[in-house]
């Protein structure tokens, strides 16, 4: 396998303020001044945020409270789930990982349909919700994906529903992605893309926008083929997203 130029992130490109961790931290410290609500000047790093503040504040789509569970991004939540869910349902998948479940609202998909899953999540208080759903084929995992490690070719399905937007070095966890992969598995992903940006920023969460033309760049360069692609079909939101599913080709 090549070996991934992580350099090729860190050139002239507006990716700068998103990919590098040293810049994030100059962009996290803007949003403090904007988003007075969110940081209280607690938190140093976006996983510290994620880590120890009350995310269900505007993040819990099962309880129909917050940003997503109600209204205009509910109905986005919901469209995207059913998008995804119907995609894997008919999947033979042995062993996946969930990067940041959250709530669990896919969890409980993957619980009933498939055997093996991983999930890895940061926040304390989600981590507690999860553990008291019981379930008996997840393995809960209470840490920050950019600090652990998985054994090379572990997984045949690696999922991230909403997540990639606030990790601080995205190149670094999908060369992690690519090692934990097993040839020809598959890797779901989405993202609100760039020109979203500014929308989530007045909201007030961490969301980075994310360049849908760069992203795709850096897919070529990990070697993931894109097989489908979910753009949200109602155009008329302000928040929109897309969906990747995509295969671990080796080269
Ligand atoms: C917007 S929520 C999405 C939750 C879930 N995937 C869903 O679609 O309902 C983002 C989730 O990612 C988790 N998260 C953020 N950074 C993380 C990290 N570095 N490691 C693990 N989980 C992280 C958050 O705690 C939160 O549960």
């Amino acid at each position: 396998m090549k070996k991934p130029n992580i350099n090729l992130w860190l050139g002239k490109t507006h990716m700068d303020t998103f990919f590098e961790s040293s810049t994030l931290v100059v962009d996290l410290s803007n949003r403090v001044k904007r988003n007075k609500w969110l940081f209280k000047d607690k938190y140093q790093t976006i996983s510290e945020y994620f880590k120890k503040s009350d995310i269900s504040n505007w993040w819990n789509p099962e309880e129909g409270k917050g940003d997503v569970g109600q209204g205009l991004f509910a109905n986005i939540q919901k469209e995207k789930r059913k998008m995804i869910q119907n995609w894997m349902k008919d999947k033979k998948f042995k062993k996946i990982l969930e990067v940041g479940p959250g709530t669990g609202r896919f969890t409980d998909f993957l619980s009933v349909n498939f055997k093996d899953i991983t999930c890895v999540e940061i926040n304390d208080k989600f981590y507690k919700k999860l553990k008291q759903k019981n379930y008996s084929n997840v393995l809960l995992v209470h840490d920050d994906i950019t600090q652990i490690q998985f054994k090379k070719d572990m997984f045949d399905c690696v999922i991230l529903v909403d997540v990639i937007m606030h990790i601080s070095n995205i190149p670094e966890l999908f060369k992690n992605i690519k090692c934990w992969l097993k040839e020809n598995g598959f890797l779901i992903v989405d993202f609100t893309p760039l020109k979203w940006y500014e929308y989530y920023n007045k909201i007030g969460t961490v969301h980075r926008g994310i360049d849908k033309k760069e992203f795709e760049v850096m897919l070529k360069h990990y070697q993931f083929e894109i097989t489908q692609m979910f753009e949200q079909k109602n155009k008329d939101n302000i928040v929109q997203y897309l969906i990747y599913m995509l295969n671990n080709k080796l080269d």
